[in-house]
């Protein structure tokens, strides 16, 4: 299995990961499939039942098809590797209903997918979610069977572009306080954000150090000065 030397910080990886959908002509080497499969097999599911299927997809002419089928998003067909996510509905039904069918099938799926991307991502990879298709082709073409239901397609490739990042919602805009609808007024007094802590602790010793230099002797001006001088930097 490759082994990934320069591991990189979760959140570097969270926070730099993109969207591709330019590939550079290069093959991705399997132990890399092997590193982002592992990915989405560790991703969490409702009750661990793990109701999913990864499909790799390598096969030139399917890659055609199924970016075709993915509303002629051809740029897809660049990338030398798919994998498509598939989810196994009659396990997620048997262990939870409907619930399971309609909405832990889609979610337990959703987390292999986001486990996939930043696993490609800090691998030195690009990858992208695609949601767009038709179903029904991409079933035929990857004899997926009636109980499984394709859930997205992961185009993966050397990048061959570096978007900047889209822009996302600011943690008050997206977050409600104990309830919903409930904004959040003070973000840095709910986050315990230090650098607010540290400037009130520089005011008071501002203020200490003021007061002692009032105290200073007539001879000890010019050093009252170097020390103000000093404090201004700060
Ligand atoms: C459920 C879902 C479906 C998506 N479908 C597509 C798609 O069909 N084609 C595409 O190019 N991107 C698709 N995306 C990717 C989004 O466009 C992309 O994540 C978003 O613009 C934010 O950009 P970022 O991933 O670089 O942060 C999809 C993303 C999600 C989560």
């Amino acid at each position: 299995m490759y082994k990934n030397n320069n591991p990189m910080d979760v959140f570097e990886c969270i926070a730099a990961r993109r969207s591709i959908r330019k590939f550079l002509d290069v093959p991705v080497e399997w132990d890399k499939i092997g590193i982002i499969l592992d990915a989405g097999r560790n991703a969490p599911t409702s009750g661990n039942i793990q109701d999913w299927n990864f499909i790799v997809v390598q096969d030139e002419a399917n890659r055609k098809t199924i970016a075709e089928a993915c509303l002629r998003q051809h740029w897809m067909s660049q990338a030398p590797v798919y994998i498509v996510v598939c989810a196994d509905l009659k396990k997620s039904e048997r262990f939870y209903g409907v619930r399971g069918n309609r909405l832990y099938s889609i979610q337990n799926s959703a987390a292999a997918v986001q486990n996939m991307l930043l696993a490609a991502h800090a691998i030195g990879l690009g990858a992208c979610w695609v949601g767009a298709f038709d179903e029904n082709v991409i079933s035929r073409v990857l004899n997926i069977p009636d109980h499984a239901r394709p859930q997205a397609v992961i185009p993966i490739g050397y990048a061959a572009e570096s978007p900047e990042p889209q822009s996302k919602y600011p943690i008050t805009t997206v977050t409600f306080l104990e309830a919903y609808g409930n904004r959040i007024k003070d973000i840095d007094a709910v986050m315990h954000d230090y650098s607010m802590v540290i400037e009130k602790n520089l005011k008071k010793a501002r203020a200490g150090a003021e007061k002692g230099i009032r105290k200073l002797p007539k001879q000890g001006k010019g050093f009252a000065e170097k020390i103000r001088e000093k404090l201004r930097k700060k």
